[in-house]
């Protein structure tokens, strides 16, 4: 892994993947791997997804969303969006992660950029909302299982009077119905070792369901 400033937001380094990494021997399954029977989980940690980026890029640009919040980083991967918010003036940061490798890499990524996060590394969408004020959510509609159990998350998160935002490029499985467009950029995507072309890519706010 090599740390480097994003392209899209030089104020934040990160470790990500390159030629040389070697990430595929994760994707092997060693003796005392303890993921589920489905096997490792990818490294989804050792890139910036543009859904990540573009929140990211939105809460430096916009601080007063988040300055002296208590902010949860749901689906943190590398926690480019908690770093942000922690950059940005949050209270304070949890970065949830289910990934153990992805805890790893979030940990240092948050001492790299010299701001202070705390993590969660047990399914927090399992469980009730946590006590926070904003839910910060970057690419976590990339598969339909984990967007529905996302789902009811967010809804309970809602229903607890928490604002929940939402970055994305655009994704199969986006509730589109239930988001509100706050801000649009162009942002790298995940592709040819991290270095993908930068996509048009949101920022929402996900609402109450309709009674309609
Ligand atoms: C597509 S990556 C996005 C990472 C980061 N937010 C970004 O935009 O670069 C989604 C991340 O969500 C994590 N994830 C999936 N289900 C989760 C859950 N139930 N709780 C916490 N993290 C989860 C995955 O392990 C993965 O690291």
């Amino acid at each position: 892994m090599r740390l480097a400033p994003m392209p899209s937001l030089p104020d934040i380094r990160l470790y990500l993947a390159h030629p040389g990494s070697g990430l595929r021997r994760l994707l092997e399954l060693d003796d005392d791997s303890d993921e589920s029977a489905a096997g490792p989980l990818p490294p989804y940690w050792a890139y910036a997804w543009a859904g990540g980026a573009v929140l990211a890029r939105y809460v430096l640009d916009h601080p007063a969303i988040v300055a002296g919040k208590r902010v949860l980083d749901l689906g943190a991967g590398s926690g480019l969006v908690g770093i942000a918010a922690a950059k940005a003036g949050a209270r304070e940061v949890i970065a949830a992660e289910i990934d153990r490798n992805g805890v790893a890499a979030l940990r240092l990524n948050a001492q790299a950029n010299g701001v202070a996060i705390q993590i969660c590394d047990e399914d927090v969408t399992a469980g009730p909302p946590p006590a926070v004020d904003l839910v910060l959510a970057g690419d976590v509609f990339y598969a339909q299982d984990v967007g529905q159990r996302m789902m009811p998350f967010l809804d309970r998160c809602l229903a607890a009077g928490i604002d929940v935002l939402v970055g994305d490029p655009g994704r199969a499985w986006l509730p589109r119905l239930r988001l509100r467009l706050l801000g649009e950029y162009e942002v790298p995507d995940v592709g040819g070792n991290g270095g993908g072309a930068p996509k048009p890519s949101g920022v929402f706010s996900f609402q109450l369901k309709s009674r309609n």
